[in-house]
């Protein structure tokens, strides 16, 4: 029955960019949103809790969802052991709602929600578009990745899910064959503003050294710097988007979130099922915690998944992945979908 209706995205869908300028803006069901206040108290911590064993997980089978590719795909690329997928996030204070797809889908006709960030925000993005498209697996779906603009939408929706890779979310500026990281700028939030959902992620890039490091100087206000403490440079970056975010979005329009940092595990290899216990908080936590905490408009919510994510180092693609050994990235289905689950959560309640 699960049978996949893949139109060319390239007939279709030229550039990400000719989407944006042409229909994408121009034709959406402006809904408003209903009124629910992102702020009212919450009678629960949904972030702690534990990982308890569900055989009614996964909540898709990757097999169904050709798009997720050789890339996410573990039982895809050999996996055999099957217990990782079937763990299931449970609070201890109250239940999540089960992801529903058509829920989503029927709420959010018309809306565009957008993962900015690195790696792990597109991991997030294949998760959705894969349970959004199981929901309605009949239904027409377009994918189309172009660089660092990934796009996933139902037509008949009008539903469209949207990946924007920028690992480090402030500027780099190249001046004289040299990239700066301005630390204090980020140039990019025309198209992120007019988004329904956002959310953020950044983190692994900051503590990056040697050749995978992506500038060659820091620059803030008119002082370079030839290196910095990372989790300092990693404060400020958060801070500089948090001013934008203050300055810039408007919470009737825009459900905004900044994914906590999902943590690497040191070991992966041959973990079949999650952590019984996980050391303290990840680096980077506090410091992206304590960045939000200063902003005026707290139109933003942490999705605090840090925790709750160090506990599965079985989730990790460890050797399942393409084309090296990955214990920072994870298998899909797996982890993501939680953190989608509590998206979905804070969308729909
Ligand atoms: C997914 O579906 C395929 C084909 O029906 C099946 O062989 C496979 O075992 C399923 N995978 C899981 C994890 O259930
Ligand atoms: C999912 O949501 C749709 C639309 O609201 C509803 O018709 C359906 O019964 C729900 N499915 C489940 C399993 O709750
Ligand atoms: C950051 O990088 C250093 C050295 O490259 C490494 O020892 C450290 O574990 C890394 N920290 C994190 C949080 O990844
Ligand atoms: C940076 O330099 C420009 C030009 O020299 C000057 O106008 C500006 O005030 C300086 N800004 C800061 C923050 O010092
Ligand atoms: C915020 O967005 C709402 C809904 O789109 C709109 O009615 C309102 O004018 C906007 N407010 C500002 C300050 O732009
Ligand atoms: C996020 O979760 C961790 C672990 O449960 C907790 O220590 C921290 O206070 C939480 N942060 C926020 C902002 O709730």
């Amino acid at each position: 029955m699960a049978v996949c209706y893949s139109v060319s995205a390239i007939a279709i869908v030229s550039t990400f960019l000719t989407i944006f300028s042409l229909s994408l803006f121009l034709n959406s069901n402006t809904k408003l949103f209903n009124e629910v206040s992102l702020l009212g108290t919450n009678e629960c911590d949904i972030y702690k809790g534990s990982w308890v064993f569900d055989d009614s997980y996964p909540l898709y089978n990757s097999s169904t969802c050709p798009f997720i590719g050789d890339t996410r795909d573990c039982q895809k690329n050999g996996r055999l052991d099957k217990e990782y997928l079937k763990y299931r996030w449970q609070p201890y204070g109250c239940n999540l709602p089960r992801f529903n797809g058509t829920e989503l889908l029927l709420k959010y006709k018309g809306k565009r929600i957008m993962f900015v960030g690195d790696s792990l925000g597109q991991n997030q993005w294949y998760s959705l578009a894969s349970m959004l498209h199981v929901s309605q697996p009949q239904a027409k779906y377009i994918v189309d990745r172009n660089g660092r603009h990934y796009t996933f939408t139902i037509p008949e929706y009008n539903i469209w899910l949207l990946y924007l890779g920028n690992p480090l979310i402030v500027d780099i500026a190249t001046n004289k064959g040299s990239r700066v990281l301005k630390i204090d700028s980020i140039s990019s939030g025309n198209v992120w503003k007019q988004m329904d959902v956002l959310v953020f992620d950044t983190w692994h890039w900051w503590n990056r050294t040697g050749t995978r490091q992506t500038w060659n100087i820091i620059q803030e206000g008119n002082t370079t710097y030839k290196d910095m403490d990372r989790l300092e440079l990693y404060e400020k970056a958060i801070n500089t988007w948090a001013k934008w975010a203050d300055s810039n979005l408007n919470s009737t329009k825009t459900k905004a979130f900044f994914q906590g940092v999902s943590p690497d595990h040191k070991e992966c290899e041959g973990k079949t099922r999650p952590l019984q216990s996980i050391g303290g908080l990840y680096p980077g936590q506090i410091e992206l915690e304590n960045a939000l905490k200063t902003m005026s408009n707290s139109i933003v919510r942490l999705i605090n998944i840090t925790s709750l994510s160090q506990y599965r180092a079985d989730g990790h693609q460890s050797v399942y992945s393409y084309n090296h050994m990955d214990c920072l990235h994870w298998c899909l289905p797996g982890v993501p979908d939680t953190w989608n689950q509590l998206l979905y959560h804070l969308l729909i309640s």
